[in-house]
């Protein structure tokens, strides 16, 4: 097994500089883990570059918006602390994942005087699923735990509290063979994967559930943004579950999941094909800062 995440050489951005990595400590009282009161976001680095830095960050900060606190620095701030702790860990192709959270001077649910914390770490990091998963097409279950209404939970924010269910999800997959989990949404629709959104191939159309109670992920607007580039239409619908019998191809899309084509879910098969493989290669290239070949 690999080194856990906490003994690690190098350096960890945190609350304005560098510290080492096994400092980057917080309290057992941080309100964050006893009430969930944080955010995040992932990144990705390739060829020395991170992609999207500015979305991400933005997001970042209206994340910690939306859970009722303001993030300590400006976004030319953090975009500038991924960029340091990238290079301070030379990292090449990787991962960033900065983190804002509540620390610990007040504890009980209430917490408007805690000092907001930041932190950036970054590290190397291949594919999220195995090459030989995404080339067949992972496998996923059909979780039993359903993305919340917007008017249950902050479902427009990445914060860590939304996550207790996916790593449910998750684990249960896990547990059945399986790679990951479709979670529908609170009305029976289909929402997302624990950490990726979904697209379905129907007749040349792009079809993926609307995110009104899930991340709009930056990967899945990238997605939409190539695949008009290509005059394929795009259509954000609400789909229920019955319609994957009349998809062609499905694939995930997400920072650490990139495009990961889906060969099964639950009952349901497909064959990754000519859609997947042609907007792979536009993501691809558009990572790498290329332009898509014609
Ligand atoms: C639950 C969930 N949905 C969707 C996504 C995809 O978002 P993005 O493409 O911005 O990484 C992620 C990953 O961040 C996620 O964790």
């Amino acid at each position: 097994m690999a080194a856990p995440f906490d003994d690690r050489d190098g350096s960890i951005w945190y609350d304005g500089k560098l510290v080492p990595w096994r400092s980057a400590q917080v309290h057992m009282l941080t309100h964050a883990l006893h009430y969930g009161s944080s955010v995040f976001e992932g990144l990705r680095v390739y060829g020395g570059q991170i992609f999207k830095l500015r979305e991400h960050t933005l997001r970042l900060i209206k994340s910690g918006e939306i859970l009722g606190f303001t993030t300590p620095f400006t976004p030319d701030q953090i975009d500038a602390a991924c960029r340091d702790v990238v290079k301070a860990q030379n990292i090449v192709d990787g991962y960033v994942r900065p983190l804002v959270w509540r620390g610990s001077e007040m504890m009980g649910v209430a917490a408007q005087q805690s000092k907001i914390h930041v932190a950036v770490a970054a590290w190397e990091w291949p594919s999220y699923f195995s090459p030989e998963a995404r080339a067949k097409g992972i496998k996923m279950i059909i979780s039993p735990w359903r993305r919340p209404a917007p008017d249950t939970a902050p479902v427009h924010a990445k914060a860590a509290g939304l996550y207790m269910i996916c790593t449910l999800a998750k684990h249960q997959a896990e547990e059945q063979g399986a790679h990951d989990a479709l979670m529908y949404d609170y009305r029976g629709f289909l929402a997302e994967a624990t950490g990726a959104n979904m697209f379905l191939v129907m007749d040349g159309k792009l079809h993926t559930p609307t995110a009104d109670c899930f991340l709009n992920g930056i990967t899945r607007l990238t997605i939409m943004d190539l695949a008009r580039a290509r005059g394929i239409e795009v259509i954000e619908r609400h789909i229920k579950p019955d319609e994957l019998a009349k998809a062609q191809e499905v694939f995930l899309t997400g920072t650490a999941a990139e495009i990961t084509p889906v060969g099964q879910i639950a009952e349901y098969s497909f064959t990754p094909g000519r859609m997947t493989e042609q907007l792979t290669q536009d993501y691809t290239a558009a990572t790498r800062g290329q332009k898509a070949a014609a």
